[in-house]
């Protein structure tokens, strides 16, 4: 008789957990059978990711007892959902399509996505061409989901001359405004407003200060200068874009996991056309092996079932990522909003209180981490599973020593979490046992790049899936926003502490 999820839950919290060693010791197949390579192509060159989750705790009947988990869930039927663009996010009412705009997912969103793309790529042409005057820097303004996508790939995959040099700017600080303006000629700066409501105050705010930049520096037609990217084309147009400016994306497509329609603009402004429709295709292909592979065999699918073994059932309440690969050093950030907008909830889709949900994301860049963080992380008290992520190509053209020392520093820090090393003194043991992955890419590129970010998308979806929640909306942030406007238009009391704090700022 099929299990509930909660019976199959509950059969999963029966396990007994025998140390990583052990695992080891007792399975001389586990590496074989805890990773796997995810194989890419890009032109006629092959290339590839290794997902190695044998340093979990996941075993093979765990394994099967997930795989039940994933059934009781309705996990095939959801993933369906989501290809077939139908509602997922039923709070809102809407779908989500983010991988149509790669080419995957309802024909006629895949067309209107094609399209969308098609009049993007004529702009980026004609923009690279001259068509719009001489332009050196682009300035892309836009917060959350319409900036961390595009400020981890432009610093991911634009290093090595930029075909444009991109700023992207998000905080409302003015500070960080004025730093694009030290570093962009006003005469050659075009400026990316990108905000799927057009209405985000801080977006807003930056880009009529951005418009006023420009035409204080002397530039006639300042407005002329501003692409728009968004859901919300009429709201740029009564901004004042001229429409012909504006790139739009569908509704249908969730802030956070918009880097590939065209708020994904400044990569392909930096990186040129080629590169942008790599990461598009990088992606694609994870989106066709989370559709069409099963059970533990689905990548993504299987680091949700360690994700949720050590958040779920072990109570680790953070997870942390470390890229080794300084041209990753944004991901964290990226992931944060990713998962923790995605996935911090705590109500069932069906709105009752629910078990913990997404633990926190963190992380950093290694080896930087390694001598600011790890100490925690090796003899600390938490339970923090770890992603390592590299790549087997070196990112630099510097003495191969470099690219060694960092690949084997990652490797060491896996192999050292797992293994401990036991001393009578106890300042100096190392209790060992602790989870890792290890995420290797064979070479960071425009491909292996949006397969990544893909991977953890639905890693992402597969996690709320499991946990019954809605992924997709994010009621959390308005109250703060409310709470905001109201302290801003003033006239209202708030409670003694805030009270006191705007008095202490001289607001009232
Ligand atoms: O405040 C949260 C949020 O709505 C995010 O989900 C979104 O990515 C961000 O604000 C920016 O929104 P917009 O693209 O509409 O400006």
């Amino acid at each position: 008789m099929a299990v509930t999820c909660n019976e199959a839950w509950e059969k999963i919290t029966l396990h007994q957990d025998p140390s990583l060693k052990e695992l080891f010791a007792d399975d001389p197949e586990r590496v074989e059978k805890l990773s796997a390579r995810l194989e890419l192509t890009r032109g006629d060159v092959a290339t590839g990711i290794l997902f190695d989750w044998s340093k979990t705790h996941l075993t093979d009947d765990l394994l099967s007892d997930f795989e039940e988990l994933a059934l009781a869930c309705g996990f095939d039927d959801m993933r369906e959902k989501l290809f077939a663009g139908e509602v997922v996010n039923p709070t809102e009412g809407r779908a989500a399509e983010h991988s149509a705009l790669r080419g995957v997912g309802k024909e006629s969103s895949v067309e209107e996505a094609d399209a969308l793309r098609e009049r993007m790529r004529l702009m980026v042409g004609a923009m690279h061409e001259g068509a719009f005057g001489e332009i050196k820097h682009l300035i892309h303004i836009g917060i959350g989901g319409s900036a961390l996508g595009p400020a981890l790939a432009v610093d991911a995959l634009a290093r090595d001359l930029p075909v444009v040099d991109v700023h992207v700017v998000s905080n409302i600080d003015g500070v960080a405004l004025e730093e694009a303006f030290e570093a962009c000629d006003p005469a050659t700066t075009f400026i990316a407003v990108a905000s799927k409501t057009f209405t985000t105050i801080e977006t807003m705010t930056n880009a009529q200060s951005a418009l006023k930049w420009l035409a204080d520096s002397g530039v006639e037609d300042s407005t002329g200068r501003v692409i728009a990217l968004t859901a919300a084309p009429e709201k740029a147009v009564e901004w004042g874009v001229d429409e012909t400016r504006i790139l739009p994306f569908a509704e249908s497509v969730g802030g956070r996991y918009s880097l590939w329609s065209s708020i994904g603009f400044p990569v392909a402004i930096a990186v040129g056309w080629e590169d942008f429709q790599a990461i598009l295709d990088g992606a694609a292909r994870v989106d066709e092996h989370f559709r069409d592979t099963d059970g533990r065999k689905n990548l993504p699918l299987r680091a949700a079932f360690a994700d949720l073994y050590y958040s779920r059932i072990k109570g680790a309440q953070t997870r942390a990522v470390f890229a080794y690969d300084e041209r990753l050093r944004l991901l964290p950030d990226y992931l944060q909003q990713l998962e923790m907008e995605s996935n911090g909830k705590s109500v069932t889709v069906e709105g009752h209180p629910t078990e913990p949900t997404a633990p926190i994301t963190w992380g950093g860049v290694g080896t930087d981490a390694q001598h600011a963080v790890f100490q925690l992380l090796h003899q600390g008290t938490h339970l923090i599973p770890v992603d390592f992520i590299a790549s087997v190509e070196a990112g630099d053209t510097l003495d191969a020593a470099h690219h060694h020392i960092l690949l084997m520093n990652c490797f060491a820090q896996g192999a050292a979490l797992m293994a401990g090393k036991s001393s009578d003194d106890p300042h100096r043991n190392y209790p060992g046992d602790r989870p890792s992955a290890t995420i290797l890419v064979d070479d960071l590129d425009a491909t292996t790049f949006g397969a990544l970010v893909a991977f953890h998308e639905h890693r992402t979806f597969a996690n709320a899936v499991l946990m019954n929640i809605n992924p997709f909306d994010q009621f959390g942030v308005e109250l703060g926003k409310e709470i905001a406007k109201k302290i801003e238009a003033g006239g209202e009391r708030f409670d003694p502490s805030t009270e006191a704090l705007l008095k202490a700022a001289g607001v009232s």
